[in-house]
């Protein structure tokens, strides 16, 4: 198995004195959960701030049936990789980023944050203690998940009064595995968020409701669902796990951060590096018949990378979409992969090496 326990007064090793890589079949992976060493976790208690934390072995946690997490959703995760380049060393992707939106999420759900400093210490330490689970170059990457909840008990509806900030780590490969590009099913019945809701922060609670739409949708044969707004049902907003974004000659375009709309970190830096590229990159309110005659649509996501998008299926009509070598899609996944793995110079500061 690939689940060590050991006890927690045991030292924790650098996972270098126990072999290099960890046995697992790097070729296989895909986004499901292979439990690794050691997690980190803090508590935070009576509205102080977060004691430090430490790392214990992976497990299972305890958690009072009552508290807030379990019964009202106060609960919040982030998502960030580590990459081991080429020449092996270890790098972590805008994690600052990751921390100030889970301190925006945690504001919006009255959670005490972890400060960023300590939260990217939590990530670094995480990976260290867990090294050999880092893919090799070219594999994948070990995904990081921090979490935030309340812990303490509360049967109304309140904060909580005690948080818990865990950090795990499982190494992964491609979130649609088997499926270099997607068909995607606009959703008409389903919404994702509401305006004034959780949809812009990284809430447990907006991932919930997705699941059945993708159920329904996968099991007609369709990789992922792609909503539109709750108001008008007019416009895109975005795919269960990934922002999206079409192409249409020279101009880029993805739904503005209008509330609704999780703010990712991908997102952002590849409007960036399409800028940079010389397209132009515009955030606005993207009417669905728009993407109809887009050139290109593609996904973008800490999960999903930039994972292009074949087809996008709405009222029984079905779009098609240049995927391939030859597409800006490409273009972009490359040189944002490019520059996490570190086999592209890092210019804009984006990576931090541990
Ligand atoms: C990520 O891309 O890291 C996310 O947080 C989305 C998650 C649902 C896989």
């Amino acid at each position: 198995s690939v689940y060590r326990m050991q006890k927690s007064s045991e030292s924790i090793p650098h996972s270098n004195e126990v072999g290099k890589y960890a046995d697992v079949n790097w070729d296989e992976l895909g986004f499901s959960l292979t439990p690794t060493d050691y997690m980190y976790m803090a508590q935070s208690k009576e509205g102080l701030n977060f004691a430090q934390g430490t790392l214990t072995p992976f497990r299972n946690i305890e958690l009072s049936p009552c508290s807030t997490v379990l019964q009202y959703g106060q609960g919040l995760f982030e998502g960030l990789k580590a990459y081991r380049t080429a020449d092996d060393r270890i790098l972590l992707f805008r994690p600052e980023e990751n921390a100030l939106r889970m301190k925006k999420g945690a504001d919006r759900m009255c959670m005490q944050a972890p400060s960023v400093e300590q939260f990217v210490d939590a990530v670094k330490q995480t990976v260290l203690a867990n090294k050999r689970w880092i893919p090799p170059p070219g594999k994948g990457a070990l995904y990081l998940r921090p979490m935030l909840m309340g812990s303490s008990s509360h049967l109304g509806v309140q904060a909580a009064t005690e948080y818990i900030f865990l950090v795990f780590a499982s190494p992964v490969g491609s979130y649609h595995k088997g499926e270099a590009t997607l068909n995607l099913l606009v959703e008409n019945k389903f919404h994702r968020a509401i305006p004034s809701g959780t949809g812009d922060i990284k809430a447990v609670v907006n991932y919930s409701p997705t699941v059945k739409p993708l159920a329904q949708a996968k099991a007609k044969g369709f990789s992922d669902v792609l909503f539109l707004d709750s108001v008008t049902g007019k416009y895109i907003e975005e795919v269960s796990a990934c922002n999206i974004f079409m192409l249409k000659g020279n101009v880029i375009s993805t739904p503005a951060t209008n509330g609704n709309i999780l703010s990712g970190i991908t997102r952002k830096s590849i409007i960036e590096l399409a800028k940079n590229s010389g397209y132009k990159a515009e955030e606005r309110a993207i009417p669905v018949d728009d993407v109809f005659d887009a050139d290109e649509v593609f996904c973008t996501g800490t999960g999903v990378v930039v994972t292009p998008v074949s087809s996008i299926t709405y009222q029984d009509k079905r779009y098609e979409y240049k995927t391939g070598k030859d597409t800006v899609s490409q273009q972009l996944r490359a040189a944002l992969t490019g520059i996490q793995t570190g086999s592209i110079e890092d210019k804009k500061g984006w990576t931090v090496e541990i």
